[in-house]
């Protein structure tokens, strides 16, 4: 990816109204999975998922227009997810476009690792370090119950591949009291084994179709408590805070390291350092995870807008962002579908 600079950035409209600069662009590119996670769309919820149609959806065309106008804003950091991103029919080729793109400085992607073993190294030919992938279980039939599937062994082939190749890869865990929390010390163990940094999120009750309960929640620091028993936790030195995570490095009885973050959305929320924009894969702009405020960008862009109006919607969507979440344990104020806005 090209680091030059962008002559027609202005990162001054990218501040919001608590000083936060919106640097960093999040894609939901489908609301499509090849997985039904418990805690994002579960099968058999109440509620029937309502999937969007292909021509509901962004076209590549339409992505890239509004990308490269966010870079030109000054937006430099973009994470491609769902759905599971990978799903989407041209989706290496978009990410091919995107990594030409001038002046965006890297590109990320947040996967379930099914298709990894088949299209890590175009993601790495294409200049993607850095993956994110989803594991809450390393074991099988568990992971049929969380993700309804039988792909673990597919996902951790994936996984060894990525590692492999040479990405930074970062594992997300949501932790869940009563499904996985008899691993949460196995995952710490495996920071020290793998080069893999183990991401704890907290369970958040997002979404129409989330299993959550109180009862299945547990804090961050409840969890650090729980790993604190197999090793040193400590606060990893210069690195305090990579983006919302909390990252340490953890050091077993027996001399193993490794990297540990903790993702604390509920009990310590990180609202005050975002700089987050998302664009839902309905085409809608949302400025947070946590408010189901969107502005309407597909249709505008539809409507034969100028690239004036589109970083006009862009620059409002800014300065609507909320201060921060008032998600406390059992309090909810998003209903989005997290397959659409993207986790
Ligand atoms: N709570 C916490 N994390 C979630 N994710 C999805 N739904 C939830 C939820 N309800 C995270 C998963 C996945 C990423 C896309 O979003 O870790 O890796
Ligand atoms: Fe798919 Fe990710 Fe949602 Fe699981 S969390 S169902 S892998 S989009």
């Amino acid at each position: 990816m090209n680091k030059q600079e962008n002559t027609v950035k202005d990162p001054g409209e990218l501040v919001d109204m608590f000083s936060r600069t919106i640097s960093y662009l999040r894609l939901s590119l489908t609301d499509r999975c090849n997985l039904r996670c418990v805690y994002c769309m579960p099968e058999d919820g109440e509620h029937k998922l309502h999937l969007l149609q292909y021509e509901d959806l962004l076209s590549f065309e339409e992505l890239l227009r509004i990308v490269k106008l966010a870079v030109k804003m000054g937006m430099n950091k973009l994470r491609l997810t769902g759905g599971e991103p990978l799903v989407r029919r041209g989706v290496m080729d978009f990410i091919g476009s995107l990594a030409d793109i001038d002046g965006l400085d890297e590109i990320r992607v947040t996967t379930n690792g099914v298709l990894l073993h088949e299209k890590a190294a175009g993601l790495y030919d294409a200049g993607i370090r850095k993956l994110n992938i989803s594991l809450d279980t390393m074991k099988a039939e568990r992971f049929r119950h969380i993700t309804g599937s039988d792909m673990f062994e597919q996902v951790w082939q994936g996984i060894e591949t990525a590692a492999s190749l040479g990405f930074d890869v970062k594992l997300n865990v949501v932790a869940m009291q009563g499904v996985n929390d008899d691993e949460f010390v196995d995952f710490a163990r495996l920071a020290g084994e793998k080069p893999y940094q183990v991401r704890f999120i907290e369970f958040m009750p997002v979404g129409n179709h989330s299993t959550w309960n109180r009862a299945s929640y547990i804090s961050s620091s409840d969890l650090k408590k729980q790993i604190g028993k197999f090793g040193k936790l400590e606060q990893f030195p210069g690195c305090r805070m990579d983006g919302p995570a909390r990252v340490y490095t953890i050091t077993a009885e027996n001399g193993l390291k490794g990297k540990i973050g903790f993702i604390s959305p509920i009990s310590h929320h990180f609202c005050d350092t975002c700089n987050r924009l998302r664009l839902t894969s309905a085409g809608r702009l949302r400025a947070c995870l946590l408010h189901d405020r969107e502005a309407d960008l597909k249709t505008l862009l539809r409507s034969g807008a100028t690239d004036d109006e589109i970083r006009c919607l862009i620059k409002q969507t800014i300065l609507d962002k909320p201060k921060g979440h008032t998600l406390a344990e059992d309090r909810l104020n998003c209903s989005g579908q997290m397959s659409r806005i993207g986790g």
